[in-house]
């Protein structure tokens, strides 16, 4: 019988005592498990059944990947994103289910991980960085334009989460890019030395329907099937997961290094032992 029939065939929960119910037995999964972190005489039940056989197949791959199971925790969130557009109680239940740790755990990390969203997103996430070199170089400018053409601000979205052409809008970190400012990234694709007028144009594309291709690395998808790849998974055909995996850095990043190159300069040995450290003056 299949894991999900089996599923179905458990429709009987029981709230057990919070201590107890920390991990379903795995043996006779349910599609409902206790969240821990609410008051213990509150339990509430979450129904994890949104996550179909493939996406329990796929979780247990991800688990044999690590020598311990909560090692699995950051590609199962993404596993979650892929299905759900975001992290929801069910997402967080069901990691707690398959990684055999509490709720309280996998909520610790989805809130500290900016990349781990708890509200749905939209078809395509745009990220704008907002760091010091791309602010200074146009970067809040490109965002303050974003947010009044979309009618959106930081992590809101445009349309109706999930429908086609809507767009979830964020400001970023650096996104290590920094001799490409300033940058933006949708689904994590790059965008290089874009201006507010090339970030409308973007937007625009996207709302229609459009993957205009990004400036490097792998061809534009959905923000969906990109938190598909996160968790390792890239179907068919192979050329995907080859376009992930090709070197994508611009030439303006590899300057420094074609300069060396060129002019035979190479960096001096590392000494065997480290220089000691000048001694710093005594506060007084
Ligand atoms: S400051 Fe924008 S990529 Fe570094």
């Amino acid at each position: 019988m299949s894991r999900a029939k089996k599923r179905a065939g458990n429709p009987a929960f029981t709230a057990r005592p919070v201590a107890a119910a920390a991990v379903p037995d795995q043996a006779a999964p349910s599609t409902l498990t206790t969240v821990q972190d609410v008051p213990v005489e509150r339990p509430v039940r979450v129904d994890t059944s949104v996550f179909d056989e493939q996406t329990w197949q796929r979780a247990q791959e991800i688990i044999a990947r690590y020598p311990r199971s909560r090692s699995a925790l950051l590609p199962m969130l993404h596993l979650v994103q892929s299905v759900q557009g975001h992290v929801s109680q069910a997402g967080i239940a069901f990691c707690a289910q398959q990684l055999e740790i509490t709720t309280a755990e996998v909520s610790a990390v989805v809130t500290f991980y900016t990349m781990y969203k708890r509200q749905p997103s939209g078809e395509h996430l745009v990220s704008v960085c907002t760091n010091t070199l791309c602010a200074a170089l146009g970067g809040d400018e490109i965002y303050a334009r974003l947010r009044k053409w979309l009618g959106v601000g930081h992590e809101e979205t445009a349309g109706q989460p999930g429908s086609k052409g809507s767009i979830t809008l964020e400001h970023a970190e650096c996104l290590a890019a920094c001799d490409l400012a300033p940058v933006l990234q949708v689904n994590y694709e790059f965008y290089d030395n874009q201006t507010p007028e090339s970030a409308v144009e973007l937007v625009d594309a996207l709302r229609r329907g459009d993957r205009p291709a990004p400036t490097r690395g792998a061809p534009l998808t959905d923000w969906r099937s990109t938190e598909l790849q996160l968790a390792g998974f890239f179907g068919e055909p192979q050329q995907l997961r080859d376009a992930v995996d090709a070197p994508s850095a611009a030439p303006e990043t590899l300057a420094g290094n074609q300069l060396a190159q060129d002019n035979g300069w190479q960096a001096p040995a590392m000494p065997d032992q480290a220089p000691p450290l000048p001694t710093v003056p005594e506060k007084k």
